[in-house]
């Protein structure tokens, strides 16, 4: 596995010039453009415009630890090394156990909290507003800042009571955008019907290569309604692992410069035109290193993903 910065393979820049030959302009900031110029790839927030690289770090489970040297020693070397990259996006939940403790103490010890765009969640509206404002104001303390750049609503729980406060919350600048999580299929129309009707800056759902039923409803009303769109479980927890083992990305991937299947999930991931990035369990430094290249280079077109989905499904 190479974690070298490859942006683009010599088939990608050939197809990029013959592009350019082509009479295509490219547009400024597409990904297309990012590419060539070999820069990190981000995309916008539809509501600010401010762009977020395509890959994130998700907390669950892996950050809930008991805080010993040894348990805490590769999650600092995975945020020490995550901004120096250009990354920018964490996202935990109180829920977590002590996933918010353990990244708001290494944000402070490594003083990076301001390059970072730090996410949360509220769940404990469903005991009602008071119970989830409580829950709020200990994740900012357990996070040790000020502000959290996104607060998400987990799960729909109390959304009716909790959309208020999230509007006065960002209007007080203690968070800069909200939004709502699902990764449940039998609450994707209920999320709709508050897409619909509330100006989210976010959503985010369970969206993975054998995992498309954000497609039908979910992503295409993000795009219409200008709600940007994290994937949760991006591997599935680690299905695209299980089915292909130690075989090779076929050669047709490795022309995209994907050489893992963590890039190859990845890839088909963020480049659906609805997702704004993901946000894949990353609690080892190789673990970064790999997620993140799927930031870099071309990514797959309608067709090819299609190629790559048929794949995982007859693994
Ligand atoms: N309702 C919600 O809002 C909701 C629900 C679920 C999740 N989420 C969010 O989604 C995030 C991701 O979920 P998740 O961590 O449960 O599942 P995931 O991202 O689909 O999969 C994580 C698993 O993949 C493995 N992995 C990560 N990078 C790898 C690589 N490069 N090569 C090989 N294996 C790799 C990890 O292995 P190890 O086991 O070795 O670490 C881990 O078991 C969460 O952290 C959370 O932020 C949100």
């Amino acid at each position: 596995m190479s974690h070298g910065n490859r942006f683009l393979t010599r088939r990608d820049a050939l197809k990029l010039g013959l592009a350019a030959g082509a009479g295509f302009a490219l547009q400024p900031h597409s990904l297309l453009a990012q590419a060539a110029a070999g820069e990190l790839l981000s995309k916008p927030i539809p509501s600010s415009g401010e762009r977020i690289p395509l890959i994130g770090i998700g907390t669950a489970r892996r950050y809930d630890i008991a805080s010993t040297e040894a348990e805490l020693a590769p999650l600092r070397e995975v945020l020490r090394a995550f901004p120096g990259m250009g990354g920018k996006l964490i996202d935990t939940a109180p829920s977590y156990g002590s996933a918010e403790t353990v990244v708001g103490n290494l944000l402070e010890e490594l003083g990076i909290r301001d390059e970072i765009f730090l996410a949360t969640k509220v769940g404990a509206g469903r005991q009602g507003r008071e119970a989830g404002i409580a829950e709020m104001e200990g994740s900012l303390q357990r996070l040790k800042t000020e502000h959290v750049d996104l607060l998400e609503i987990h799960n729909l729980a109390g959304t009716a009571d909790m959309l208020p406060v999230l509007r006065e919350w960002k209007q007080a600048g203690r968070i800069r955008y909200y939004g709502i999580t699902t990764t449940n299929k039998e609450q994707y129309e209920a999320l709709a019907g508050f897409m619909r009707s509330e100006p989210l800056d976010f959503i985010q759902v369970d969206y993975a290569i054998d995992n498309r039923s954000a497609e039908d409803l979910l992503l295409p009303l993000a795009q219409e309604r200008g709600i940007a769109a994290l994937t949760a479980l991006p591997f599935g927890r680690g299905r695209v692992f299980d089915a292909f083992g130690d075989t090779p990305v076929p050669e047709w991937a490795a022309e995209l410069g994907i050489e893992t299947w963590a890039q190859f999930a990845l890839k088909f991931n963020v480049s659906h035109p609805a997702i704004t990035a993901a946000i894949p369990g990353t609690a080892r430094p190789e673990y970064l290193a790999d997620n993140f290249n799927a930031s870099r280079g071309v990514l797959p077109d309608a067709a090819t993903r299609e190629r790559m989905a048929a794949l995982v499904a007859n693994a």
